[in-house]
């Protein structure tokens, strides 16, 4: 398919010679006289490249490229101008122009001025499909173990079934908000928002106004009304994290939304009618939470229709290699290394290990090791302290076997750090900065361990 060519010019001499010029080089090919036009081409015609003209008779090429920029940003624009106007030209640059030609014009720098753009093109679809691929890989649930395969069927069941309250359990790290995120982007709710509030994270007072949003002067300091998320979710998803730290009277009054889809703003009169989704996600053991006087029984009835268990981590091991597998992968194709697989030792290790952090915590590790160091193969040596000091899980490491061991904790460490920091520097070609970053410390913190170790 030929490539489509629009040309926006004032002067008719200069539109027909270009495009006479253009139709042999096989574009297809449109012209536009001024801006309403030339928005109108780009709507019916949807051009490819576009040749823009800065001075048109009434108008600025700035403000019809803007507009086209607005419309459409996947046309590439050429600017075409005077030489004393290379200071617009320059301006349009900015504004996402991808050259300028002087006038007069010829068809040949035109032709090359084309080639370009479209390279320009292809790379810029090439980068976006990339970018979407990896956004993709970046929220796809991985494990085979059967709980989890189990969860992904009840996942999908729930993101078709909009109306159904989502209760999801697990511990830190193992993916709570993400299978809430994969519910709601795969529901029919998916247009709308999913707004997410973490109960633990707010104070209560605050907790309740930022639910239920107040009127003026429903407290002092509330000088004008604001909506709350439940108006603001009103048709999407509301996510309410760490639900297992919700004060007492919020669960009620959320219980009572939860049975009339009401509620009122505080200081409100006026019952308010939303029509939202509630998924919410805790690590707390909420029966026990329930026997203490915690957490509200009926709540938790109420909340508990479909409840989601995430198993830790440990808990299921063929899972650990192909999570970490994956985000080997991942990882080193963003940070351009060449690591393909773990080592045998390393993989026992990754197994042995109890991951308190769980699918967080690997995944961290995981970033860290490739951003570290480079190899084919991910060995036992690329590992992490905590993973390689690691003995078989649950088992107790025996005091003697340490100390005959002629272990000194201060050494070991000093050598690893030593080996980490001259790794990050090296990585980022000694730029102090950079390398502190990378290290997780402070600039302060590794000129002071620079000093100690290497002057
Ligand atoms: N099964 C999985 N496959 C791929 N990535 C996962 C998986 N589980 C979790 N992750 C990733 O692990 C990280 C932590 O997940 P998430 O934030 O959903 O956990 P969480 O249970 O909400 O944790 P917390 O209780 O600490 O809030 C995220 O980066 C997520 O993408
Ligand atoms: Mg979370």
């Amino acid at each position: 398919m030929n490539k489509k060519v629009l040309i926006i010019d004032d002067e008719e001499i200069i539109r027909l010679s270009l495009e006479e010029g253009l139709l042999d080089f096989h574009y297809d090919v449109a012209t536009a006289k001024d801006g309403k036009e030339a928005i109108h081409k780009v709507y019916s015609f949807r051009p490819d490249i576009i040749l823009l003209d800065m001075k048109l008779k009434n108008e600025n090429g700035l403000d019809i490229a803007k507009s086209i920029k607005e419309i459409d940003d996947y046309a590439e624009i050429i600017i075409m101008t005077a030489y004393a106007d290379i200071k617009t030209a320059i301006k349009a640059i900015k504004l996402g122009a991808i050259d300028y030609l002087k006038k007069p014009l010829d068809l040949e720098e035109i032709n090359i001025s084309i080639s370009k753009a479209m390279k320009n093109q292809s790379m810029k679809k090439k980068l976006q499909l990339y970018q979407e691929k990896e956004s993709k890989e970046q929220h796809q649930f991985i494990g085979d173990h059967p709980l989890i395969q189990a969860t992904l069927e009840k996942m999908d069941i729930l993101a078709k079934n909009d109306s159904v309250t989502v209760l999801i359990r697990g511990e830190t790290g193992t993916g709570k908000e993400m299978v809430a995120s994969y519910i709601h982007h795969n529901s029919p709710r998916k247009d709308s928002l999913m707004l997410s509030v973490n109960c633990a994270a707010i104070p209560s007072q605050l907790l309740e106004s930022e639910l239920f949003g107040f009127e003026k002067n429903a407290f002092t300091g509330a000088n004008s009304s604001k909506k709350g998320l439940l108006e603001l979710a009103d048709g999407g998803t509301l996510f309410l994290d760490e639900l297992g730290e919700m004060p007492l009277d919020i669960q009620t009054k959320l219980l009572r939304f939860l049975e009339t889809k009401k509620f009122k703003r505080i200081g409100g009169l006026e019952s308010i009618e939303v029509n939202l989704r509630i998924i919410a996600a805790t690590n707390k053991n909420l029966e026990e939470a329930i026997l203490k006087k915690e957490f509200r029984e009926d709540l938790y009835y109420r909340l508990n229709v479909v409840p989601i268990i995430i198993p830790p981590l440990r808990e299921r091991e063929a899972d650990i290699l192909k999570i970490a597998e994956f985000f080997l992968n991942i990882y080193s194709h963003r940070f351009r290394k060449s690591f393909v697989a773990f080592s045998e030792g390393a993989k026992v290790q990754l197994l042995n290990y109890h991951w308190p952090g769980n699918v967080r915590e690997l995944k961290n590790v995981v970033e860290r090791m490739v951003i570290l160091n480079d190899a084919k193969i991910l060995s036992l040596d690329h590992l992490p302290i905590e993973l390689r000091n690691n003995t078989l899980k649950d088992e107790p490491i025996p005091q003697d076997a340490l100390l005959n061991f002629g272990f000194s904790l201060e050494n070991t460490l000093s050598e690893i750090e030593q080996r980490y920091i001259k790794k990050a520097l090296h990585q980022t070609k000694g730029n102090h900065s950079n390398a502190a970053k990378l290290l997780g410390i402070s600039r302060f913190a590794l000129k002071r361990r620079i000093e100690k170790y290497f002057e």
